[in-house]
């Protein structure tokens, strides 16, 4: 499973099984946008890694784009309050979109931020969801993923573009941190 980080309690999901399932929910996409040209829409930072790992296993005409939104604020609960830090330099019009998450945990910042909606107004012809985690369990608000990677119980994780505290997004692997992760 590979040699757990400093701080990094155990590994969760392996660099084999989180490269795997991408190529999976690659070759997914790709078939199910078929002779169309996509635009991946990250959520920066978390979504960086996955995207980039995502995007070279989507055989079609694709470009991406990324959106950062807070809802976190440094806390490891979501405060509810979602802020846009930084939107998209696209045009979304006329294409059709996937919103690329790193994880969706209480639901917060996709429903409350209205990314959905946002994009369909702004003349997306379509607007999906991908996101890499899923944690049923913790979710508050109703988001469905059209393109879940993995579900995972209610364990706050790190590695493979995700955080505690700006640490831990180049780990190679999904680890869990049940420490107060701030080492
Ligand atoms: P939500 O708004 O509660 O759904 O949370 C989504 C965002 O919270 C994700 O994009 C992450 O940035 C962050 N987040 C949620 N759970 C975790 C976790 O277990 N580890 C690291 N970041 C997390
Ligand atoms: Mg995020």
């Amino acid at each position: 499973m590979g040699d757990p980080g400093d701080g990094v309690d155990s590994v969760l999901i392996s660099e084999d099984r989180l490269l795997k399932r991408v190529g999976e929910l690659g070759e997914q996409i790709s078939a199910d946008y078929a002779g169309k040209r996509l635009l991946l829409v990250g959520i920066l930072k978390g979504s960086a890694i996955f995207l980039s790992d995502l995007i070279r296993k989507i055989d079609l005409v694709v470009d991406y784009d990324f959106i950062a939104v807070s809802s976190y604020g440094g806390d490891k609960h979501s405060s509810g309050v979602v802020r846009v830090l930084k939107d998209l330099d696209s045009d979304v019009r006329g294409r059709d979109v996937i919103i690329v998450e790193d994880i969706v945990d209480t639901g917060w910042t996709l429903r409350m931020s209205y990314l959905v909606e946002n994009l369909l107004a702004r003349g997306a012809s379509s607007v999906k969801i991908c996101a890499l985690l899923d944690k049923p369990s913790r979710r508050r608000i109703d988001v469905a993923v059209d393109y879940p990677g993995f579900a995972i119980e209610g364990y706050f994780v790190v590695g493979y573009g995700l955080d505690s505290n700006g640490r831990y997004r180049n780990l190679p692997y999904i680890g869990i941190v049940t420490s107060d992760g701030k080492n």
